[in-house]
């Protein structure tokens, strides 16, 4: 394993379990917790494969998994993943750490059409890992896939460093939002929304797969 995240070594022993907490208390407060899943939602295809990598207690890849798509959620903190396969049977839970991420080498070998990195995951990775994330999920997406990556600027990891990593990884900034829902970005923003691509050939579509394809990638009164 590569050196302790920040999640540890900056957190109290308790951390994880306020953590869970929280999030619980929030969806049973009715709070809207599905801002990230419902962006992603609207970038893929229906049933798509997608990684939430960072997963946490499984806020994000739940919501995406009640949409149709199939998850997979990575997290490096054993308790999380605890709470996620508590709290949202369904999709798979694997405990791993994303700067060394293998899902072949533990039987999950298909490429995901899509990854997302939600709740300042970036910021929580162990210094200098970070661009052994961005490849390491990279490598996990088919060519075309989407990567979408949300944390705070002000949390110890500027947006230029991520540009930096995010293209030794290969992955090519295609949009920047300041807020899950698509606020402009500005130079100064909190918050960084970054959406990656894969660079690659366009999905070959079977039949069905290419009608939603083409009505996917264009206005449907055309
Ligand atoms: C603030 S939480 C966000 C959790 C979830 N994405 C959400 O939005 O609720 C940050 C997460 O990043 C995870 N993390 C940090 N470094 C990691 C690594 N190297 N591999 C896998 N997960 C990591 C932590 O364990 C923690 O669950």
């Amino acid at each position: 394993m590569s050196t302790s995240p920040r999640w540890f070594t900056d957190t109290g022993p308790e951390h994880s379990q306020w953590y869970i907490d929280r999030f619980r208390k929030m969806a049973a407060d009715g709070v809207d917790l599905a801002g990230e899943a419902r962006l992603v939602d609207a970038m893929v295809a229906p049933g798509s494969r997608i990684l939430d990598a960072g997963c946490g207690p499984g806020r994000v890849g739940a919501e995406l998994a009640a949409r149709g798509h199939v998850v997979v959620g990575v997290d490096i903190d054993p308790e999380l993943i605890a709470a996620a396969e508590a709290d949202h049977p369904g999709p798979a839970w694997v405990v791993a750490d994303l700067a060394e991420l293998d899902l072949a080498g533990s039987g999950q070998p298909e490429p995901f059409d899509a990854a997302v990195l939600a709740g300042n995951v970036m910021a929580f990775v162990a210094p200098g890992t970070e661009r052994a994330v961005l490849t390491r999920v990279g490598a996990h997406i088919r060519p075309d896939g989407v990567v979408v990556v949300g944390f705070g600027t002000d949390r110890g990891y500027p947006v230029a460093d991520f540009d930096q990593d995010a293209a030794g990884a290969g992955l090519v900034l295609e949009h920047r939002f300041s807020t899950w829902d698509l606020r402009p970005w500005s130079e100064g923003a909190g918050f960084a929304v970054s959406v990656l691509r894969k660079p690659g050939e366009a999905a070959v579509a079977g039949p069905v797969g290419a009608d939603l394809a083409l009505s996917s990638r264009r206005d449907c009164a055309d």
